[in-house]
């Protein structure tokens, strides 16, 4: 149970970098938003594969433990659930064996070796198994875990090939589309659109590495919609 710090992954002791500050400049962003539009549960998405899904969830998590806002990454990429590798814990228990009624929250909580930031892996309903969502809804295990931390941060599907995203659109407050930068927009828009058609609220787009030339000002790579 320890998130080790990489190349992309902050981890519990990261040094000083403008990746950590981008970091810190996605939390400002984000607690803004929370300031005016209160919100629990953020679900992370994207439209296609590959994006930095995975990546920005344990990395935003980590910001917000360093805040002192306690945060509980969940892992619902049921096609291709990698979360608890990276943490180094087992996939089975998980969210879906709780929704499934046969494990408890509590025995499906991990810790990460970062103080205040938890982690619940998929579970034993990935892959074939993923129409769970479907089945039950997830919104009295998300309350019943909110009830613990100040952020649920869930990783999910590509929008533009799977149900999951939509499945889980109007269950969660909040919503963030990664994009990796220098790949088409044409499936980006498209997502946000499927999204807000399925009832979630898209607080905006998360350009993911983004390199130097890329930049305009600041390294911000985060970009509101049209929220109060
Ligand atoms: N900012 C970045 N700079 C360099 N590499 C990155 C960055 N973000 C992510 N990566 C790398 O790109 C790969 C894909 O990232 P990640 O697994 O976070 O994406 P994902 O959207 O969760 O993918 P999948 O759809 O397969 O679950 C990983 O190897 C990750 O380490
Ligand atoms: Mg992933």
């Amino acid at each position: 149970m320890m998130l080790p710090g990489t190349d992309t992954l902050l981890g519990p002791t990261p040094p000083e970098s403008e990746y950590l500050e981008a970091y810190r400049q996605l939390r400002a962003s984000l607690l803004s938003l929370h300031e005016r539009v209160p919100f629990r549960s953020l679900m992370v998405t994207s439209a296609k594969a590959s994006e930095g899904k995975s990546t920005v969830v344990l990395n935003l998590g980590t910001a917000m433990a360093f805040a002192s806002r306690p945060t509980v990454c969940v892992d619902l990429d049921l096609h291709h659930p990698q979360l608890h590798e990276l943490v180094g814990v087992p996939m089975v228990p998980g969210f879906t064996d709780v929704l499934a009624g046969e494990a408890t929250l509590a025995q499906c909580l991990q810790t990460t070796g970062i103080d205040g930031l938890s982690f619940i892996a998929a579970g034993s309903r990935a892959g074939g198994r993923a129409d769970i969502l479907a089945a039950s809804s997830p919104l009295g295990v998300l309350t019943e875990l909110g009830e613990q931390c100040d952020f649920i941060i869930i990783d999910s599907t590509p929008v533009l090939d799977f149900a999951v995203s939509l499945e889980l659109a109007r269950v969660v407050e909040m919503c963030v589309v990664v994009a990796r930068a220098r790949r088409p927009a044409a499936p980006v828009v498209q997502a946000v659109e499927m999204l807000e058609n399925a009832g979630a609220t898209v607080a905006g787009i998360i350009v993911n590495d983004v390199l130097p030339e890329d930049r305009i000002g600041a390294s911000a790579g985060y970009y509101e919609e049209g929220l109060p």
